[in-house]
């Protein structure tokens, strides 16, 4: 099967996949809302550069039965489960499914639901956001994609320098992804500052230092070692190299949107409950995250 890749989620990391799937020469389509099939610009910043990438784009209803060899899903986890039911008429039989959201939940949902999906999971410490119309790429990350043996179609996507990898064990990238998503995004949406600031402001490091010591009593019940051993290291390291990007969560309350915590922070405390261990810190930070927060 030839893959011709959607992109599932028009936002800063959707349009930023848009850029690297194109730069891989992979002619990627642009999933929206609505709307007829056309092109649109991406202007992609990094390093004070800029670049104008051409994409193609389509509504969901203007989806052709069979289009979609191969879907890359970005949207918000929140709305990860519908997005790709929205799809299923246009998804041809076979088709790998990428989904690459934050938080956890999502795959096993899908798995449950539709068991015949060929189903892959990624996780992506890129760091994006959109300021207008310029897509900012903040923070150049890595990007790894696994579930089982590493398929046919996967070549292309390793065949550039947009580093994208193959992970062998993708369910302990996800766990890893989850702590640094929920020692970083709850303090930068509850305190309004840039990732940066987590290091550069005493009290807010400690916090995260506290934050991060629960994750890896979490991680050591769940028998993830490297998580239990880590979780600070690896928290920091995404810190210092995505200093400047504003993250999801602070973004989709700047936006007044609903924000993944449920799915970050609510699925970590859920495996803690379920393991018995204490997490104050990251539930507190939950119950004050899961409502909305008045805008300043
Ligand atoms: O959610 C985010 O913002 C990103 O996953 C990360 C890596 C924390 C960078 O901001």
């Amino acid at each position: 099967m030839i893959h011709r890749w959607h992109i599932l989620g028009a936002g800063a990391i959707g349009r930023l996949f848009a850029c690297k799937l194109q730069h891989l020469g992979l002619a990627p389509v642009l999933v929206l809302r609505e709307g007829a099939r056309g092109d649109t610009i991406i202007t992609r910043r990094w390093d004070e550069r800029e670049e104008s990438i051409p994409v193609t784009t389509v509504g969901v209803e203007a989806l052709e039965p069979g289009e979609i060899t191969g879907l890359l899903v970005t949207t918000k986890v929140n709305h990860a489960v519908a997005a790709v039911e929205a799809c299923l008429p246009a998804l041809a039989e076979g088709a790998p499914v990428i989904l690459l959201h934050n938080g956890m939940g999502v795959l096993e949902e899908l798995r449950r639901n539709h068991p015949t999906l060929s189903l892959y999971a990624g996780t992506t410490t890129d760091g994006a956001y959109r300021d207008g119309e310029v897509l900012v790429h903040a923070g150049l990350g890595e990007t790894d994609i696994g579930g089982g043996e590493v398929p046919d179609w996967f070549a292309p996507f390793e065949s550039g320098e947009e580093r994208v990898r193959w992970c062998e064990d993708i369910d302990a990238a996800l766990w890893k992804k989850l702590l640094i998503n929920c020692a970083i995004n709850p303090l930068t949406a509850l305190h309004r500052c840039r990732n940066g600031a987590l290091l550069d402001n005493p009290a807010l490091r400690a916090e995260v230092e506290l934050l991060c010591e629960e994750l890896a009593a979490v991680s050591a019940a769940r028998g993830n070692a490297r998580g239990a051993g880590c979780a600070l290291d690896w928290a920091l390291g995404v810190i210092q190299r995505t200093a400047d990007n504003q993250s999801s969560m602070l973004q989709d309350v700047l936006n007044g949107r609903e924000t993944e915590i449920r799915y970050i922070t609510g699925y970590l405390v859920s495996e803690a409950e379920r393991l018995g261990v204490p997490v104050p810190r990251n539930a507190a930070l939950l119950r004050q995250l899961d409502s909305p927060i008045p805008s300043h």
